[in-house]
């Protein structure tokens, strides 16, 4: 159980958090609105979102339920990990510095401009592009350093709570089990936020993490630190496990990046390295009808950031591709922007 100090230092620090990253976030879009207002206006959605009022709401119940798990001792008392203030100022600037360069680049709806033929005898066609009109895509040193901040700045510093509720079915799967004994592999990791919130709550689990990107393997190493964890790159597509080693599998915001066709081949990887009895915590976001409020906001992602197979992947059904593949899935949920799906592989 937190004690009241516990409880209202967490409050005070997404709090200041939630200012910080939605500060970022109204002043990116006017930046943006000014480069690009025509284009937007355009191919307005035909439904309108959810209104700032309700967001708010959907913000404070992600936070409670975050502190519930944190009391339940689910999970320690979250620490997002941003780095000294001074780090973040310096971030905060860098990111600012490449906002005219990335609203050029929408504006002009350059989306492909990390593509290159040499680069495409390494990596895949569809991972070679500037998703979210990114400058280098996936495949910079820079890129890595400011990503995980644009996504904070995407969600009003809402990304780490939602990952962290992948820890509630996690917790479940380990009950009585022995964490040096667990394997679990995280599927396009990124920069290791979703790892580093596992090492807090189980350090002595085994951890992989794998990702495309060299330059955000990098950055997950670093942003581990001092926790261990083997990182390496590899294709979703080929996972780099033999057959039924893995216990636990998660992914969280891949899908939505990934061709229809790509990721029914991810999902059957997912099953060929999970042993039986294995679990998958998929995280990504939310579909269309899962909260029909949010449905004019998910039609109005792609307009707004380049995200070529985000409209296919709000529309897929999930439970069918996991079971084409072999898992059966056991629960799913919305938490907030995102959407919670757990499948087991049946023993
Ligand atoms: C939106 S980010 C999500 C990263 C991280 N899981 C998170 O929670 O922020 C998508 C990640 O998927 C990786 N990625 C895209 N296609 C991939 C593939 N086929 N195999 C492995 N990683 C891939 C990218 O390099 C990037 O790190």
């Amino acid at each position: 159980m937190l004690n009241p100090i516990e409880k209202a230092s967490y409050a005070a620090r997404q709090g200041v958090r939630v200012a910080w990253y939605m500060g970022h976030y109204f002043a990116s879009q006017r930046f943006y609105k000014a480069k690009d207002e025509t284009d937007i206006r355009r191919k307005r959605p035909r439904r309108n979102g959810p209104s700032m009022e309700r967001m708010l709401q959907d913000m404070a119940r992600l936070f409670e339920r975050d502190l519930a798990n944190a009391d339940r001792g689910i999970y320690p008392l979250p620490r997002d990990h941003d780095g000294a203030p001074g780090r973040l100022v310096s971030t905060s600037r860098k990111y600012f510095a490449d906002l005219p360069v990335s609203a050029d680049r929408k504006a002009e709806r350059r989306g492909k401009e990390v593509y290159s033929p040499e680069l495409k005898d390494e990596l895949p066609a569809y991972f070679l592009q500037n998703f979210h009109y990114q400058t280098g895509g996936y495949l910079t040193e820079e890129s890595a350093e400011l990503y995980d901040m644009q996504v904070e700045v995407l969600f009003s510093g809402t990304a780490n709570a939602m990952r962290r509720q992948c820890l509630v079915p996690l917790a479940d799967f380990m009950a009585g089990r022995d964490q040096r004994q667990v394997h679990l592999a995280d599927i396009a990791c990124g920069t290791g936020r979703f790892l580093r919130f596992v090492k807090q709550s189980w350090p002595r689990i085994k951890l992989t993490g794998c990702d495309l990107s060299q330059a955000y393997l990098a950055e997950a190493e670093a942003h581990l630190r001092p926790y261990r964890a083997t990182l390496t790159p590899a294709n979703a597509e080929q996972l780099p496990f033999e057959d039924a080693s893995i216990d636990i599998v998660t992914s969280i915001y891949l899908f939505h990046e990934v061709p229809p066709k790509v990721r029914r081949i991810i999902a059957k990887e997912f099953a060929r390295v999970l042993k039986p009895g294995g679990r998958l915590m998929f995280m990504d976001s939310l579909q269309r009808g899962d909260v029909e409020i949010y449905d004019g906001l998910l039609e109005m992602f792609p307009i707004n950031f380049h995200e070529p197979y985000y409209a296919t992947y709000t529309r897929e059904d999930l439970a069918k591709i996991f079971a084409d593949a072999g898992l059966v899935m056991v629960h799913s949920e919305p938490v907030f922007m995102s959407k919670l799906v757990v499948c087991d592989r049946p023993s």
